[in-house]
């Protein structure tokens, strides 16, 4: 049997990216509508990297497009790099390009980690204080919860910004902390476990056959990803096939 079901949570194996996305596409306005429809808003945390890039487009444009309702959304960060909001590094520039920029969310409801400052701390600390102030909260601490996470999976099993032996893997009790990748730009601000376990649902988007380590390592609870286990949500892995028959 394929290592592939070992994952935690559902997993769904696609075709390739573009039957990957319309799935994802789905997952989220189902989400969406269900949350609207019981709370009035809808609080998502987007990822960054390149594995989201045709989901951020597929959603602006028909019939996604014309599904969702913008003005009930809330988007949040799962990470962001030490730069400028217009660095071609940035994830708020990915996601402003590829979705934000084109449909019509309020700007006062996108949630930018302003990991510009030159006070990461200060930055993530106040990032905290935003989620408390603007989401439920959950459990007995209080954690901030949002409607959907969407994540990606680094080649080395990172996820957000957690990546493997940083302190932030340790952060229990703040929302947000300082992230530091092994890749440029090293600081990072990242949300951390608890505000990924307190979601009522979180999907990693996984695709191509060089992910076949992290996966492995989902599976054998040796990378940060694998510390991801919904509290009370629903977890899902969306793999393309190639990623998927890596394993
Ligand atoms: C980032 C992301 C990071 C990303 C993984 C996978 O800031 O880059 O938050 O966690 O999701 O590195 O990246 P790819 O999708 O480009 O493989």
């Amino acid at each position: 049997m394929s290592e592939i079901a070992r994952l935690p949570g559902l997993v769904t194996v696609h075709e390739d990216a573009a039957d990957l996305v319309e799935a994802v596409a789905g997952w989220l306005l189902d989400i969406e509508f269900a949350a609207i429809t019981a709370t009035g808003e809808f609080r998502i945390a987007l990822t960054g990297g390149s594995t989201p890039q045709p989901l951020y487009r597929a959603l602006a444009a028909a019939p996604w497009r014309d599904r969702a309702r913008w003005g009930r959304w809330n988007v949040f960060f799962g990470d962001e790099r030490a730069c400028p909001p217009d660095d071609p590094r940035s994830n708020y520039r990915l996601a402003a390009g590829t979705l934000l920029d084109l449909v019509p969310v309020p700007a006062e409801r996108v949630h930018r980690m302003r990991a510009d400052l030159a006070d990461l701390d200060a930055a993530a600390s106040e990032y905290s204080t935003l989620l408390a102030a603007t989401c439920p909260a959950s459990g007995p601490a209080a954690v901030p919860r949002l409607d959907c996470i969407l994540l990606g999976l680094g080649e080395n099993g990172h996820t957000a910004s957690l990546f493997p032996g940083t302190p932030a893997l340790r952060v229990g009790d703040r929302w947000a902390t300082r992230g530091l990748a092994d890749y440029e730009p090293h600081d990072r601000i990242t949300l951390t476990y608890p505000v990924l376990n307190a979601a009522a649902h979180v999907a990693f988007l996984v695709t191509g056959a060089t992910k076949t380590e992290a996966l492995l390592g989902v599976i054998r609870g040796t990378v940060p990803a694998a510390g991801v286990r919904p509290v009370d949500g629903e977890l899902r892995w969306f793999l393309d096939a190639a990623a998927a028959g890596s394993i």
